[in-house]
């Protein structure tokens, strides 16, 4: 070590390695330690793969609430807070723990701007089997995720919303921690998820934070007992640094709506916003609407005429046009479709989120590393759903890209989507609970 990194790390009020050996067998870490942990990694005194142990440790042990709390302050701390507090509306946050055909954003925002709520709502590319609601949008052309914050304030203002990129002074640290959780096996634990997501949220100023928190194969946690622990977990986070906050539990068993892709996506949004759509986006982007007008202090608003009277459409066009977006220009379309039959008869027990967001993504509509470039026009369209009657050789989905290279893998996953019985299986709530503090 030389004589300059061994005087930095006189100073250092505690030892990473300490710390890492404390969780591994399973103390809870003082305020202190936590908040010295992630500002020390933040400014490179603690390595990554340090970091890394850390993380690992409280992987396999957890974390109680109060050091949960204090991660999350430690993170939000680490970078700047936005205010929305002068826009002259209520500003409503909304944010989904992530699924397959998740377009709810795309018609959520302007339904709810048209209602008198701002809704600031920073977004992210997909990652994986999971879409994400920046590449949906970038299918349209001109369209610009990234803003400054002063852009965004004008959009809030003069539009009532906004759908753009996280700028980078946002809780740093996580997002430097989230870098490393991504290639360490360190994403799916509840503390980390939880203190990830609410720290961006609680940064990022809102008056009000609704969650979709999601189960099902599609899922981040499949499990609904752990879905449900993340949802608490979030709640009370909110709540104890005075955002009101919610979630809904819902159902990522099955892809939600018909599209699953990114321009496809857009226009069954526009659909919706149209007074039309699938029953389950219409009813979750509802559902959603309602507790957000809630936290907004307007529970007796109904949402559903904004839909079909044009009010959430006009919305969505000033939206578009607001980021630099044509919202009549033709979406792109795929060179390549390919129809996956059914092989036999029966009625469909389940279609698979996860396989059907697999397929979509080996299509090219979504990304195996940050940076990569996405195919807006590749997706599946979703024929089928849970109940329906098929007969050997009926269309179940139909497969599109650009690359027909991609065609082979694509069709593998889809292959393997749907499953059949002789009889219809049980109905599966889409809401299946909410989560509140006065609950
Ligand atoms: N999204 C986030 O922002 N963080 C996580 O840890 C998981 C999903």
């Amino acid at each position: 070590m030389t004589e300059l990194a061994s005087a930095q790390r006189a100073v250092e009020p505690h030892d990473v390695v300490d710390l890492i050996t404390a969780k591994r067998f399973g103390r809870a870490l003082a305020t202190d330690e936590i908040e010295w942990a992630v500002d020390a990694f933040t400014r490179g005194a603690v390595a990554p793969e340090q970091m890394s142990a850390l993380l690992m440790a409280i992987v396999i042990q957890g974390m109680e609430r109060d050091e949960i709390r204090s991660l999350t302050a430690a993170m939000i701390a680490s970078g700047e807070r936005m205010d929305f507090t002068g826009l002259g509306r209520p500003a409503i946050d909304k944010h989904s723990t992530g699924g397959v055909g998740d377009k709810i954003t795309l018609p959520l925002v302007p339904l709810l701007a048209s209602l008198g709520v701002a809704v600031p709502q920073l977004s992210g590319r997909g990652l994986g089997h999971t879409g994400g609601t920046l590449d949906k949008l970038e299918s349209i052309a001109g369209w610009q995720a990234a803003l400054s914050n002063d852009e965004m304030l004008r959009m809030l203002t003069d539009v009532g919303g906004v759908i753009c990129a996280a700028g980078s002074g946002l809780a740093p640290a996580d997002r430097k921690m989230y870098a490393l959780r991504d290639v360490t096996g360190t994403v799916a634990a509840v503390p980390l998820i939880a203190s990830s997501i609410m720290s961006k949220k609680i940064a990022e100023g809102a008056g009000g934070l609704v969650l979709d928190v999601k189960f099902g194969s599609g899922a981040f946690l499949p499990d609904v007992a752990d879905a449900r622990e993340l949802a608490t977990t979030m709640v009370r986070l909110g709540e104890d640094s005075g955002l009101r906050t919610v979630a809904l539990l819902t159902d990522m068993d099955t892809p939600l709506g018909r599209a699953v892709g990114n321009a496809n996506e857009v226009r069954e949004s526009v659909e919706v916003l149209a007074g039309g759509g699938p029953a389950d986006v219409v009813e979750l982007t509802l559902a959603l609407a309602r507790e957000m007008l809630d936290l907004a202090g307007m529970p007796d608003v109904d949402p559903a005429p904004a839909l079909a009277d044009g009010r959430a459409m006009d919305a969505w066009r000033a939206l578009i046009a607001g980021q630099g977006g044509d919202p009549d220009a033709p979406l792109p379309a795929a060179q390549e479709q390919h129809v996956v039959r059914a092989e036999a008869d029966g009625v469909v027990q389940r279609v698979d989120a996860r396989a059907v967001g697999v397929g979509a993504w080996r299509l090219g509509a979504g990304r195996a590393r940050p940076g990569d470039p996405v195919d807006h026009a590749a997706g599946v369209e979703v024929l089928v759903r849970p109940g329906d009657r098929v007969s050997a050789g009926d269309p179940l989905f139909i497969a599109a890209c650009d690359n027909a290279g991609r065609l082979a893998r694509g069709l593998e996953s889809l292959g393997a989507a749907v499953e059949l019985g002789a009889s219809a299986p049980p109905v599966r709530p889409l809401i299946a609970g909410r989560i509140a503090i006065d609950d």
